[in-house]
């Protein structure tokens, strides 16, 4: 496994500069870079146009579904047959089972001895480097495709199907493939890599400072480090000469309503153009973000977000789908409790995107379950409004608590005298605060809790406390720092495994896959992320409090 608190600074070794040898390389490929950056000649667009539907959708020139023939598994057409299924939309190629599938964009293709790029084409084996070849013409092109003899004459994998393409289609993509991550994207400069973190209005302003502080120590850690790997261990990859580039920060902080989001987010994006968004904070819409970074075809990783947008999107990665997770495992308990389940849920949000959604979710996921579903919108900042909320709840009833650390307060004093069958709070809402719940109800509350609990939740842990340890942070929201922690770590390793290739495409393309190798140091018991998928955690546990007030699972790991 690649995603290892090493690969952060933070252990104390030294190691010194690697070889000159390879220094020299690292100039040869300083220089490929102001190539790479040279305006590509103007392209007959219908030509490229007809290259892309080939590659991307697998439609042959003439609008029929693309066919493909395979060696041993016979015929495959349309969009199992694009390209793109394996070698991926930005031209990068992946891993097929154990099968490599090579990067083939043009830089690739047709690079010769002075110009070849280098791909890492296996994560599971950091020297496992795409293989030089002669560069590819279009008749030898022609021959891969048409009869998978690759520019050297071996024949090529059986997983690469045979195309019957027409001259003309061979050439749409070839030029297709020219284009495709010919240019390195906004936001990589020359010596610099620049990336931003968004803040939301409304986040509390100590969530946002430790996030930053955190974000800013690792960045000027990897910065003084990436040349020497003073204080850090030196991985295999690392060996492999790359592009030196300091990471630089910026912090976006959005202003006003969300319906102007955008248009900040357009300015600040004008100003200084990011390679990709890496965390961020909100307690409420996180679409505007969303939608801008969709638009900008610029990734957003995993930013810590209690109601991402439903919708998914290429670009925008979530560790999860956040309370609307919660109410379908919510949902899920209640109905496998089939005769025992309560019959009447009441719900108490705020009327406000996060509350109404979360609410929407509950009400959705119970239908027809024979469950009656009631809402409960809290008013007001005081007591009495929860008070009024919680009004006539029998000893027959489950309550959710759809309600942040601030309203959940009130409810040592706005509890009523009749105790409901059971309590649920939203684990991702509640921010740990279980000890504001009365003590009458503590046997009756259940916390739908989306993270690991017990001894592994905290082994877990154990390399963010040290990490905060050396550079003098503190621990205040342990959820938060262990999401903001894992993103350092797991930026690091991504934008490392992928040498000099920085296109977005990519790197969203090697996030799914590196999240599908799991970590140890999230605060989930799992992440994984198949192609498309855009949720990493997908459960949750029900649980209760235990007489230490500390947070037992009642339930196993449940996935909706
Ligand atoms: C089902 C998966 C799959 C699809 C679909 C696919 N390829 Fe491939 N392709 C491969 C694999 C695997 C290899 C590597 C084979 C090897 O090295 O033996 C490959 C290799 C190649 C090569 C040779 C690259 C080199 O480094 O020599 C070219 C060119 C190529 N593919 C073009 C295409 C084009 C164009 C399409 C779409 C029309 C396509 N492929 C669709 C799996 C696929």
């Amino acid at each position: 496994m690649l995603l290892h608190p090493a690969s952060v600074p933070g252990t104390r070794q030294e190691f010194s500069w690697f070889l000159s040898s390879q220094r020299l390389l690292l100039l040869c490929l300083v220089t490929l870079v102001s190539v790479v950056h040279a305006e590509l000649p103007a392209p007959d667009s219908t030509e490229v146009e007809l290259g892309r539907r080939i590659y991307m959708e697998g439609v042959s020139a003439s609008g029929a579904p693309l066919q493909g023939n395979r060696a041993n598994s016979g015929q495959i057409e349309g969009a199992a047959a694009a390209c793109e299924t394996c070698h991926r939309r930005s031209g990068m190629g992946s891993l097929e089972g154990n099968v490599v599938v090579t990067p083939i964009t043009g830089n690739f293709l047709f690079a010769t001895e002075e110009n070849r790029p280098i791909a890492l084409v296996d994560q599971r084996a950091p020297k496992n480097i795409s293989r030089a070849h002669a560069p590819y013409t279009e008749a030898s092109l022609a021959k891969a495709i048409r009869e998978g003899i690759n520019v050297s004459g071996r024949k090529l994998s059986p997983l690469m199907p045979q195309y019957a393409l027409t001259d003309v289609e061979i050439k749409a993509v070839a030029a297709y493939l020219k284009r495709l991550s010919a240019k390195l994207s906004p936001g990589v400069g020359e010596d610099t890599l620049h990336f931003a973190t968004i803040v939301t209005p409304g986040v509390d302003p100590k969530a946002r400072e430790v996030m930053v502080n955190m974000m800013r120590a690792a960045f000027s850690q990897r910065n003084a480090t990436q040349e020497n790997y003073s204080g850090r261990m030196r991985m295999p990859i690392d060996l492999i000469p790359r592009t030196l580039r300091n990471w630089q920060l910026s912090v976006w902080e959005l202003q006003g309503a969300p319906e102007t989001w955008g248009a900040q987010l357009a300015e600040k994006y004008r100003q200084e153009p990011v390679f990709a968004v890496i965390s961020g904070l909100s307690n409420g819409s996180w679409t505007p973000v969303h939608n801008f970074c969709q638009q900008e075809k610029l990734p957003c990783l995993l930013p810590n977000v209690t109601s991402p947008p439903a919708e998914t999107a290429f670009y925008s990665l979530y560790y999860s789908r956040g309370v609307a997770l919660e109410a379908d495992v919510l949902a899920r308990h209640l109905r496998n409790q089939e005769k025992k389940a309560p019959q009447r849920v009441l719900q108490i949000y705020r009327d406000d995107e996060l509350g109404k959604g979360a609410a929407e979710a509950l009400t959705k996921s119970l239908h027809d379950s024979g469950i009656q579903v009631e809402n409960r919108v809290l008013q007001g900042q005081d007591p009495s409004g929860l008070k009024q909320a919680l009004k006539g709840v029998s000893s027959k009833d489950a309550v959710m608590l759809w309600l942040n650390p601030t309203d959940l307060a009130a409810l040592k004093k706005a509890a009523p005298k009749q105790v409901p069958a059971i309590a649920y709070v939203s684990g991702f809402l509640a921010e740990e605060s279980y000890s504001v719940v009365p003590k009458k109800w503590n046997a009756h509350t259940r916390v739908v809790y989306p993270y690991e609990l017990g001894e592994k939740r905290q082994k877990n842990a154990q390399s963010l406390k040290k990490w905060l340890q050396t550079w003098n942070l503190p621990l205040v929201n342990e959820a938060l720092q262990t999401e903001v922690f894992f993103n350092l770590l797991f930026l690091t390793d991504l934008t490392s495994q992928m040498l000099d290739n920085l296109y977005r495409d990519y790197m969203i393309e090697r996030a799914e896959d590196m999240l599908s190798l799991g970590s140890n140091v999230s605060a989930y018991p799992h992440l994984s992320m198949a192609r498309g998928q855009r949720f990493a955690s997908k459960g949750a546990y029900i649980a209760r409090l235990a007489k230490d007030g500390k947070l037992v699972a009642d339930s196993e790991w449940i996935v909706p």
